[in-house]
């Protein structure tokens, strides 16, 4: 009896033993595994994130989770820079002629990613095409699914389109799609900040809502205004390709292209990410007020620049946005943020808008 129990004893402490060495060795595996992937990222110093696209194909992004809250920090890789963005910019040849100085004021050649959707060839007065403007990428021909679909608005199939077309020219290394239009200004370092919050490798839809109660009434509270600017993760536009045409057959009496989008977002189960400094602008005339009371939240984006009164009052329009965007591209370091004072200018009762970098004590969001 005694021998059996010893017995029983001594080969559960030598079962024992083994697992704590089986536990030991695949521990110092592991760190070694670990210290090695370490220093293989950081000797990649992340020359960009072509390698991470490589990985993503070999072990698919971690699982699209419906992200109730994606504000989650992502310190796997480097931090998101302009490179990541890709801007698909949807516009018309008519609109063009003037709306050019708009997207040239914030467009910074061999720097932002992106191109300009046209409804047509530009005419010739529009060419040579100059290095300046966006790459010119003429809409691929909708009116099959329209015909077929007998949808209620071409010209919303051919923006949201546009998605599907951004997604094919294949660029490599693209975190976040930004989609916008012609008449949008956009503050490209702003975007860059606020979308490195957010995780690049989920399913995530980021965008405004209107500062008109009624726009939101008109179209819905929950959606992103699209002509101001939303960003799309690469896996949410990867997940959106696969049956966008399909989606833009199933809702042929969207008479609207965000409402189309919301919906083909929504689809896929992903909530809006609401972001203030995204602004439709469905207001009129003077928006100093508007502006000098801007929320706490850095500006990504003001469209309807022509339906507005040029912000800065001394200048017109396309000066204005040069004007505006000339302060937005000095020097950029990180924690920068800028601030603005509305001033009073000249004689008159004219106002300015003055932006500079806000002071150490400043309260900023
Ligand atoms: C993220 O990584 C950076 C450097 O790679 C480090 O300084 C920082 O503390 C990390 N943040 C978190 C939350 O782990
Ligand atoms: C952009 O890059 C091209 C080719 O690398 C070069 O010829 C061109 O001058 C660059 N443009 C600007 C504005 O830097
Ligand atoms: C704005 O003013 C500039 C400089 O005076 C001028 O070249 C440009 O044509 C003007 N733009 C419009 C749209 O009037
Ligand atoms: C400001 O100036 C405009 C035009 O110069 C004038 O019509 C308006 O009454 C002025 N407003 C105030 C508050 O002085």
């Amino acid at each position: 009896m005694q021998s059996s129990t010893t017995s029983i004893k001594s080969s559960r402490f030598s079962l024992d033993n083994f697992a704590v060495n089986l536990c030991k060795i695949l521990g110092i595996s592991g760190l070694v595994l670990y210290l090695a992937y370490l220093l293989f990222f950081s000797q990649s110093s992340c020359p960009s994130s072509e390698f991470f696209t490589l990985f993503q194909h070999i072990w698919p992004v971690s699982p699209p989770s419906q992200q109730l809250n994606s504000l989650t920090h992502t310190n796997h890789s480097c931090p998101t820079n302009l490179n990541h963005l890709v801007f698909g910019i949807v516009g018309s040849v008519n609109a063009w002629r003037h709306r050019k100085a708009y997207t040239e004021s914030w467009w910074r050649p061999n720097a932002t990613r992106g191109y300009l959707f046209l409804d047509t060839h530009p005419t010739n007065d529009l060419l040579p095409w100059p290095p300046s403007s966006h790459p010119l990428h003429v809409s691929n021909d909708i009116s099959k699914i329209v015909e077929e679909s007998k949808h209620v608005a071409p010209i919303m199939v051919r923006m949201v389109h546009a998605i599907l077309e951004l997604f094919r020219e294949g660029d490599k290394g693209v975190r976040w799609y930004v989609m916008g239009d012609d008449d949008s200004l956009f503050f490209v370092d702003n975007w860059v900040d606020v979308l490195e919050k957010y995780d690049h490798t989920k399913y995530v839809h980021i965008g405004g809502h209107s500062e008109f109660f009624m726009s939101n009434i008109w179209f819905s509270f929950d959606q992103g205004f699209g002509g101001a600017g939303f960003a799309l993760s690469y896996p949410l536009v990867t997940a959106m390709v696969k049956d966008l045409e399909g989606c833009l057959r199933r809702y042929p009496y969207l008479n609207s292209a965000d409402l189309i989008t919301q919906y083909c977002v929504d689809e896929l189960g992903v909530p809006l990410s609401a972001e203030r400094g995204i602004h439709q602008i469905d207001l009129h005339s003077d928006i100093s007020g508007f502006l000098s009371s801007h929320p706490q939240s850095p500006i990504l984006s003001l469209h309807h620049f022509d339906q507005i009164e040029p912000i800065f009052p001394t200048m017109n329009r396309s000066q204005s946005a040069n004007h505006l965007m000339k302060k937005q591209k000095p020097t950029r370091s990180i924690g920068r943020s800028e601030c603005c004072d509305v001033v009073e200018v000249g004689e008159k009762n004219i106002t300015e808008i003055k932006i500079r970098t806000c002071r150490d004590d400043e309260i900023i969001a």
